[in-house]
């Protein structure tokens, strides 16, 4: 082969590899892509789905726990919420009453020393956190979401005042959540359609208190309010451990969540209000009708809450364990 002729070849071999690196690249969130572990790690995706769903064998509510986790990280999507080192003068971020009821971050650990062992020193637990949430999703009932990866872990200790700013208090109101939302790149629809997570899981009296003693205003599922009243009296000393369920059949994803909020029958402040709200109301209507649409809407809606301002490339580490920053 001539060398003018080699040149070419490899000037080809450039082009071609160049294109399918540019084609795996996520749009809008530079470093992050699908595949990422691929040849690095490729056994990744197969350990979290056998471990979602053995721990789930253990504790069937285990989906609904990590995927409100993913909710909680995703300020930043950078398992800042897994961190567990405190001092005297420092409050770390689970510390937050906005984290009330925030369960199984030993989940995410317990993957992460499974995945150490195959693949050592490769993979985020951001990205293990993503890909827990997204199998749990999945084997309850939901869709299959493709996610990409490719997130690093924050090397700095987060503080509690940080969830107390960015997340939403658990009476937070159509307004309010459409803003934090929007921040975040969701449509109007996706902002509908990423609530119906509360398909799954339970609400802790301590965060219905306020919408039911405080501020009672909606007109609107009297008798269910008189229900959960009854479930979660005033007053009560044991509001921090009791609970009520999301929705019944809150071990499944399924589109039960819009047909009972229609109902009246929401269990937050904010389930309550998108069927009345002019703006969130016609997706309601339309998830309670139609669960592909809300399984296409809910997908998107994942992708871009769990790609927005994470740290990629060089920012950041890899660490060794979930909860100390290593
Ligand atoms: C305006 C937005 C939101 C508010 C105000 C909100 C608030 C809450 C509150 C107060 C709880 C009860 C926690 C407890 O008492 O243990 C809860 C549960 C839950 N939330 Fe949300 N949430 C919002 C959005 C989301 C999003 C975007 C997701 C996921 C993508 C999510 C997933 C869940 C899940 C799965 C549960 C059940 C957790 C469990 O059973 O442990 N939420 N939410
Ligand atoms: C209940 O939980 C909240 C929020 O975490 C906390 O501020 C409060 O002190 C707890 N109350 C009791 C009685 O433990």
């Amino acid at each position: 082969m001539s060398r003018m002729h080699m040149i070419k070849v490899v000037g080809a071999l450039v082009l071609v590899l160049a294109y399918i690196c540019s084609n795996d690249q996520v749009e809008g969130s530079e470093g992050l892509s699908y595949g990422f572990y691929d040849k690095v790690c490729p056994q990744l995706e197969g350990i979290v789905r056998s471990g979602v769903q053995s721990m789930s064998l253990t504790d069937p509510t285990t989906p609904a726990a990590l995927l409100r986790l993913m909710f909680h990280d995703c300020q930043g999507c950078d398992a800042s919420i897994l961190v567990d080192s405190e001092s005297n003068n420092y409050k770390s971020e689970i510390r937050s009453s906005r984290n009330m009821g925030i369960r199984k971050r030993e989940a995410v650990n317990l993957l992460k020393s499974v995945v150490e062992v195959q693949c050592p020193q490769r993979v985020s637990c951001a990205d293990i956190l993503i890909l827990a949430a997204r199998e749990a999703v999945f084997s309850s009932g939901g869709p299959r979401i493709d996610v990409p990866l490719g997130r690093r872990d924050s090397s700095n200790p987060t503080n509690s005042a940080l969830a107390d700013s960015s997340l939403p208090p658990s009476n937070v109101g159509v307004d309010d959540m459409l803003r934090l939302f929007e921040q975040k790149g969701l449509s109007l629809e996706e902002s509908v359609a990423i609530i119906g997570a509360h398909t799954l899981g339970v609400t802790h009296c301590f965060n219905i208190e306020s919408r039911l003693y405080d501020d009672p205003k909606s007109e609107h599922g009297r008798a269910f309010e008189m229900y959960l009243k009854l479930r979660c009296p005033q007053g009560s000393l044991t509001s921090n451990i009791s609970v009520v369920l999301n929705e019944p059949t809150t071990l499944t994803f399924d589109n039960h969540y819009f047909i009972n909020t229609i109902n009246g029958r929401g269990v937050l402040t904010i389930d309550a209000e998108i069927p009345f709200d002019p703006r969130t109301v016609p997706f309601v209507q339309r998830f309670a009708a139609d669960q592909d649409a809300f399984f296409q809407a809910f997908s998107s809606a994942f992708v871009k809450l769990s790609t927005s301002g994470v740290l990629t490339g060089s920012q950041g580490i890899i660490r060794r364990s979930c909860n100390a920053l290593n």
